[in-house]
């Protein structure tokens, strides 16, 4: 068997965590292959509404076999917050979530450097979520990272404390008042002690060597559904750099994040929405600073859901989705929130951009100063969240699909017309 991938195209998102949930049942083992907890992925069903910063979006489905992967970074103590919560809607991930032995740890010191840097960046900075996700990954490539399978062996204290003093040294030359950075609202003493109780609490749940437990699982035909975080566009190497995330988001971070060879990886479904959004700073060519963006924040309801930030709203780049299908090979497209479409009389999509007196059909290094050139199409004006057949879609929704289909040269298979599991329809 091989491996088949979510993931996002755009800016992060898309709505993955729903199609991960829906595809679940499909697959013997869901696994998420880098990111840590500035993800959040949505879930809702039975009126229940879901969000997960580490866990994979399996995890509904009690039967299923879930990973943390290699490539992914934990926090014990947002991990223990996830947890708890699930608990109190009666799902038990102890019984199904295994976490591999070579995943790093977010440790407290990294979500002050990442407070502290970011500060220092001023007008520069990048909009992090501010989860100690750059300084992790920093440490994990400089060779000094802690990781999971680290947490029992006798000499995990003197390993954690070698690091937290080197990160000490390096927040001294930024600042000498770090107690001004809370994390989570405490001071720093109280945030380790905390993070210290849930480290206890990681302990209880199952340390793998995931890439080999995952390889075995494919030579025994069984099937395994990999699930990206972030989005292409916030790649570390082809994201809109520097504004991007620390990790690979892009397919190939499935190979180094679970340890997959590139031949194993199967279908990839390429997850969308039928506009674009965006947290944080950074170039986003297609931005509505109008109305029209203001109505599709409160449609869409596009505050983070990590964060609870307002997203930044725009109309459909397919400049950048073309790119983005390029990095992944995508299979499949999975277009996500057309509902929020529903009540525009006319809709855009970039098919080129101005840059430098010229149209191209490329995002350039130079991703700052490009000018989409759109095109107009017929909005379908009519409620689609109910529509449950393909049959049932109007006209102009259909050739929405068609224009993307043909740019993209993707088959659409997948359309989301409401946040719900059951809001989904397959072409
Ligand atoms: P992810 O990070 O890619 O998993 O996406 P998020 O969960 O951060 O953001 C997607 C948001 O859109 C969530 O609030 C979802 O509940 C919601 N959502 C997903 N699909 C749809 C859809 O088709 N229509 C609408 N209106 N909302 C959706
Ligand atoms: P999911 O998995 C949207 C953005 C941040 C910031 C930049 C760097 O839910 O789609 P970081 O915390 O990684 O240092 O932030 O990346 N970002 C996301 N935006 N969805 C996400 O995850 C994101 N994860 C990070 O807003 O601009
Ligand atoms: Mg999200």
């Amino acid at each position: 068997m091989k491996v088949d991938v979510i993931l996002g195209l755009q800016w992060g998102d898309e709505g993955k965590g729903k199609i991960v949930d829906v595809l679940s049942p499909d697959y013997d083992v869901i696994a998420r292959f880098q990111g840590g907890p500035n993800a959040g992925h949505t879930i809702e069903f039975d009126g229940k509404k879901f969000v997960l910063h580490t866990i994979p979006s399996g995890i509904f489905n009690p039967e299923k076999i879930n990973i943390i992967g290699n490539g992914v970074i934990i926090d014990p103590f947002v991990f223990l917050k996830e947890i708890t919560s699930l608990k109190t809607k009666n799902v038990h991930p102890e019984k199904n979530l295994l976490i591999s032995k070579k995943a790093h740890l977010i440790l407290p010191t990294h979500r002050l450097l990442d407070a502290v840097f970011e500060a220092d960046k001023g007008k520069l900075k990048i909009g992090s979520t501010l989860k100690g996700i750059g300084p992790t990954y920093t440490d994990k490539v400089a060779r000094l990272g802690v990781r999971v399978g680290d947490i029992c062996s006798p000499d995990f204290r003197q390993k954690y404390e070698d690091l937290k003093q080197k990160h000490f040294k390096t927040i001294q030359s930024i600042t000498l008042d770090f107690a001004q950075f809370k994390i989570e609202g405490m001071d720093f003493g109280d945030y380790e002690d905390k993070w210290f109780d849930a480290l206890e609490a990681l302990k209880n749940f199952k340390q793998i060597d995931s890439e080999i437990f995952i390889n075995k699982c494919l030579d025994e035909n069984k099937s395994v559904l990999a699930e990206g975080a972030q989005g292409s566009l916030l790649d570390i190497d082809f994201g809109s750099y520097p504004f991007v995330t620390s990790s690979s988001t892009i397919c190939a971070g499935v190979c180094t994040g679970l340890g997959i060879a590139p031949s194993k990886v199967g279908k990839v479904f390429g997850v969308f929405k039928a506009y674009c959004t965006r947290v944080g700073s950074g170039p986003f060519p297609t931005e509505l600073d109008d109305e029209e963006g203001n109505k599709m924040r409160e449609i869409g309801r596009e505050f983070g859901s990590t964060t609870g930030r307002p997203r930044r709203c725009g109309w459909l780049d397919l400049v950048a989705l073309k790119y983005a299908v390029m990095l992944n090979g995508v299979t499949e497209l999975v277009m996500m929130k057309a509902d929020v479409l529903n009540t525009f009389e006319n809709l855009k999509v970039s098919t080129n951009y101005l840059f430098n007196d010229k149209i191209i059909d490329y995002i350039p290094f130079e991703d700052h100063h490009l000018q989409p050139v759109y095109k107009t199409v017929k909005g379908w004006n009519t409620e689609v969240n109910n529509v449950v057949k393909t049959d049932s879609f109007p006209q102009e929704l259909n050739d929405y699909l068609h224009l993307i289909e043909n740019e993209t040269g993707i088959k659409i298979t997948v359309v989301s017309l409401g946040p719900d599991r059951t809001q989904t329809i397959f072409r």
